[in-house]
C-alpha cells in the first residue's frame, strides 16, 4: 500500500517505542495519526509532534491532523466506549 498524504492510521501503543517512531514516521509522510494508549501525558506529546509533521502537508485544516485517545487495548469493553 502506498502512503500518501490525508490517509489516516490508528497506532495502538503509539506513546512510545516502537508505536512512537511509526507515529512520526506516518506523520512524517502526511497521513493523519490516532495514538492510541495507557500514558496520557506521552500520548498526548506524540500526537503533538505528529501535527508538526502533518503541518508541512496540511495547512488549514480546522480540525486536528493527530488525536491522542486513551484506552487499555485489552479491555473489550474500553475500546467500544472509546
Ligand atoms: N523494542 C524492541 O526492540 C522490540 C523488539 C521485538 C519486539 N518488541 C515488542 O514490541 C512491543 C513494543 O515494544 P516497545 O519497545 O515499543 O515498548 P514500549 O514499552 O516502549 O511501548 C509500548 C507502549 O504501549 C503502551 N501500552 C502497553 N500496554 C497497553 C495497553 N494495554 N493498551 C494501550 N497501550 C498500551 C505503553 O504505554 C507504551 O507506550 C512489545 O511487546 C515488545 O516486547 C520490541
Amino acid at each position: 500500500m502506498e502512503l500518501k498524504p490525508g490517509l489516516s492510521a490508528l497506532v495502538t501503543g503509539g506513546a512510545s517505542g516502537i508505536g512512537k517512531a511509526l507515529s512520526l514516521a506516518l506523520g512524517a509522510k502526511g497521513i493523519f495519526v490516532t495514538v492510541v494508549d495507557l500514558s496520557e501525558e506521552k500520548g498526548k506529546e506524540v500526537a503533538s509532534l505528529v501535527q508538526k509533521e502533518n503541518a508541512k502537508f496540511h495547512t488549514s485544516l480546522g480540525f486536528p491532523s493527530a488525536l491522542f485517545v486513551k484506552c487499555d487495548v485489552t479491555d473489550a469493553g474500553r475500546q467500544k466506549s472509546t
